[in-house]
């Protein structure tokens, strides 16, 4: 092209680069998928310009933390995320992945994704072969999930650690997943088909994810009363398998526990001088996640998400729910099942320490296919550009986009993505500083954004104005692969 025209040009905005320097005034050329030039471009002309006066430009938003295995596949549109400005999701976490179990109803939490009829990927490589025949509006980065691995080689006994062979073969698998294109693997210890497994099982499997280049996330054995033991034991993992850990949605749930962030979180810091060690974490205090007894045992208040047997319940109060059936909240929690629940179990300063803590990266943990779902799966990026970078000052607005974007492409090892520079990728969201908010809430959790107003993967626009932008052939999202530091010339 004409060095002096582009395809798309994004005129005097407000550019936020997502390396967490300061903001400037900037125009951005978009030629193809890529940023072409980025500066004072006055001659410059686009065969398609946006005037971004008074507006925020930054890298596209990067999930670090989704359970969008399924919905990039059956939802290719994604409103949920792209309606954040979110440009990437990393699926694949708490141990759960789409693949590679078959033939067999998933254990819960892992019917999270869905039924035994969307467990049909025998490997990676078939999944990724789906997802990349029929892309979706956003880029997925994915994880082997470790439960998946147990629930496919232990013959339905996971109440167990594995046996040797067993452990050989998910060695095997993790391997598969790796070549197939995963960026690391994640475990969902603290949930019953994983709980078993001592922690040289990780290990063993995390030594060939680190042989491979790979990252490992985790949801942590405990996140209450044990949880500096699991910080320990994460910290544990990544020095003897060699990789880089994230802790994953980072809290310390139960009312007994709540101020026990000032001792992870100095712990954490501390590791931090000697490991390649990161968190992210979710701007609520209630979590979600499958019905359990144990959870509802340690929470304030419970909203029941969705229920097969009783879907009319969903977004009922469990207390109700099992005040109307004149029974305990135990046998309610059992009647409900299978099922899913928000959990009110965190504590407001917990959190701020938690979203203050330099680098913690954001991620959403949406749970998209709850029929009443978190807010945190239409809310979690505005909430905390909105809520918490703007109205209450917990952190600037340069460092909140770079946990979003820069941050996590580092962790995740995105090369050419969470930065605004000529030659990245043009992932881009385009911003109202003063009017982005999440709307989303318990009450009415399904509803997009304030203030976002485009945004663009791989240089095509996917939202404008609040609603999706119909894609005129294949969506732009792609698999994208991991870099390892090592993998970068000089
Ligand atoms: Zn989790
Ligand atoms: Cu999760």
């Amino acid at each position: 092209m004409n060095p002096d025209t582009c395809e798309l040009l994004l005129r005097s905005g407000t550019v936020i680069d997502g390396t967490g320097a300061s903001r400037r005034t900037a125009d951005v050329a978009v030629d193809g998928d890529r940023i072409s030039a980025i500066g004072r471009l006055d001659a410059m002309r686009g065969a398609r310009e946006v005037d971004a006066r008074g507006l925020v430009v930054s890298p596209g938003f990067i999930d670090a933390h989704t359970h969008d295995d399924r919905a990039v596949l059956s939802d290719p549109g994604m409103a949920c995320k792209v309606s954040q400005g979110v440009t990437t999701v990393v699926t694949g976490n708490c141990g759960v992945s789409l693949a590679p179990l078959t033939g067999r109803e998933p254990p819960p939490p892992l019917n999270l994704l869905g039924g035994e009829d969307w467990y049909r990927f025998p490997t990676f490589a078939a999944y990724r072969e789906e997802l990349e025949g029929s892309p979706p509006a956003l880029n997925v980065a994915m994880q082997v999930g470790h439960s998946a691995l147990r629930a496919k080689v232990m013959d339905g006994r996971l109440d167990r650690p594995a046996a040797e062979g067993e452990i050989e073969r998910m060695v095997e698998l993790a391997d598969e997943g790796m070549r197939a294109g995963c960026i690391g693997f994640s475990t969902g210890l603290a949930y019953p088909p994983a709980r078993a497994a001592p922690t040289e099982e990780v290990i063993a499997i995390a030594r060939r994810v680190a042989a491979r280049g790979g990252m490992h996330s985790t949801h942590m054995r405990d996140e209450e009363g044990g949880v500096l033991d699991s910080v320990r034991e994460t910290m544990r993992i990544g020095r003897e398998a060699g990789l880089p850990v994230v802790i994953s949605h980072h809290k310390c749930a139960g009312r007994e526990n709540w101020g026990g962030t000032r001792e992870t979180l100095a712990l954490i810091a501390e590791a931090q001088a000697s490991q390649t060690i990161d968190l992210d974490v979710y701007p609520y205090v209630a979590g979600s996640t499958v019905l359990l007894a144990e959870i509802v045992a340690r929470s304030e208040k419970v909203i029941v998400s969705w229920s097969e047997p009783f879907p009319e319940v969903a977004g009922r109060l469990l207390d109700d729910v099992a005040r109307e059936w004149g029974c305990g909240v135990a046998e309610a929690v059992g009647r409900l099942q299978p099922a899913g629940g928000i959990y009110f179990m965190m504590d407001e300063e917990d959190l701020a320490r938690i979203l203050a803590f330099p680098g913690a990266m954001i991620g959403s943990d949406g749970l998209p296919h709850d029929v009443f779902p978190h807010p945190r799966l239409w809310g979690t990026f505005p909430r905390v550009l909105g809520r918490y970078a703007r109205d209450e000052g917990l952190i600037g607005l340069e460092d909140a986009v770079h946990r979003m974007t820069g941050k996590p492409a580092a962790v995740f090892g995105l090369p050419g993505r969470g930065e605004l520079r000529e030659g990245a990728y043009a992932d881009l969201v385009v911003f109202d500083p003063d009017a982005i908010t999440d709307t989303a809430t318990f009450e009415d959790p399904a509803r997009p954004a304030a203030g976002v107003r485009a945004v663009f993967v791989n240089g095509r626009e996917v939202w404008a104005e609040g609603a999706a932008v119909p894609s005129a052939g294949a969506a732009p999202g792609r698999l994208l692969r991991r870099e390892s530091p090592a993998d970068r010339p000089g």
